[in-house]
């Protein structure tokens, strides 16, 4: 059986975990969300780096075969050095510019995302390479990433949050949002609403999944076949994840603590 470790900055991704059980349900999940860093869109990128040197680690320690950096942020910063130093397979995302280009008819898209990301190297490189004639207007989106773990995905404060992102995205004329943070899919319920039914929204997780069952049987083709089994971690506060992360899931889970040395 092949184990699949899997972080991020926090729950947002379990939105990808849940595309990655949709595509492979027989291999071993190992999630890690590093709520006590959480978030990762105003940090600096060697802290990035440092968080997920310590988190691929930990995910290898617990067997590991392949790495899903499933965090948008997380793989702007630090997927490069990752693949420098392990030599599994490490898997990163980034938001759906090429898809999202392909979809706009207003030849608008817009990308709500995190600073971080935005801000990024990769990212510019991102749409210099698909962008072409597309107008790409972006939005970072300070304190969403927060209420998604507070498990507060509903509230009006989250409307209101929402209302104020996806306002100026509007009024350029996108027809196409991307969202380019894992932990924004847990909002779409909420967007849709606030956008109305003519915006198409495009989110990356179902691609990263799809990508990954590729490589795995390509570079691990020797996995067989297990008993699925899917392990919480936090470096947040364990009673709290259990709850979010049950709700986010969609089933009960055990959230344990990261060992203090991964924390
Ligand atoms: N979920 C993350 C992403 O995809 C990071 C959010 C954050 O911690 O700022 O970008």
């Amino acid at each position: 059986m092949t184990a699949i470790g899997v972080f991020d900055s926090g729950v947002g991704g379990l939105s990808v975990l849940h595309h990655i059980r949709q595509m492979l349900p027989d291999e071993r999940l190992i999630y890690v969300a590093d709520s006590a860093h959480v978030p990762y869109g105003d940090k600096s990128a060697d802290y990035i780096e440092r968080r997920s040197i310590a988190l691929t680690n930990f995910l290898i320690s617990q067997g590991a075969d392949a790495i899903v950096i499933a965090c948008n942020t997380a793989t702007a910063a630090a997927a490069a050095l990752l693949r420098r130093e392990f030599s599994i397979p490490i898997l990163g995302m980034e938001p759906a510019v090429k898809p999202a280009v392909a979809a706009t008819n207003s030849g608008v898209v817009g990308v709500l995302a995190t600073i971080g990301t935005l801000e990024s190297a990769r990212f510019a490189a991102l749409l210099e390479r698909y962008a072409g004639n597309v107008e790409i207007v972006t939005q970072g989106c300070p304190g969403l990433v927060e209420q998604v773990e507070l498990g507060d995905l509903y509230s009006s404060r989250t409307r209101e949050l929402i209302e104020r992102y996806t306002a100026p995205l509007l009024a350029r004329g996108a027809d196409t949002i991307i969202l380019g943070c894992t932990h924004y899919p847990f909002l779409a319920a909420m967007i849709r609403e606030v956008v109305g039914e003519g915006i198409t929204l495009v989110d990356t997780g179902e691609a990263v999944a799809r990508h990954l069952q590729r490589r795995l049987l390509t570079e691990l083709p020797s996995h067989a076949v297990g008993n699925a089994s899917a392990q919480f971690f936090t470096s947040g506060e364990v009673t709290q994840a259990t709850r979010i992360m049950s709700v986010l899931w969609g089933s009960p889970v055990e959230a344990r603590r990261l060992p203090l040395e991964f924390a």
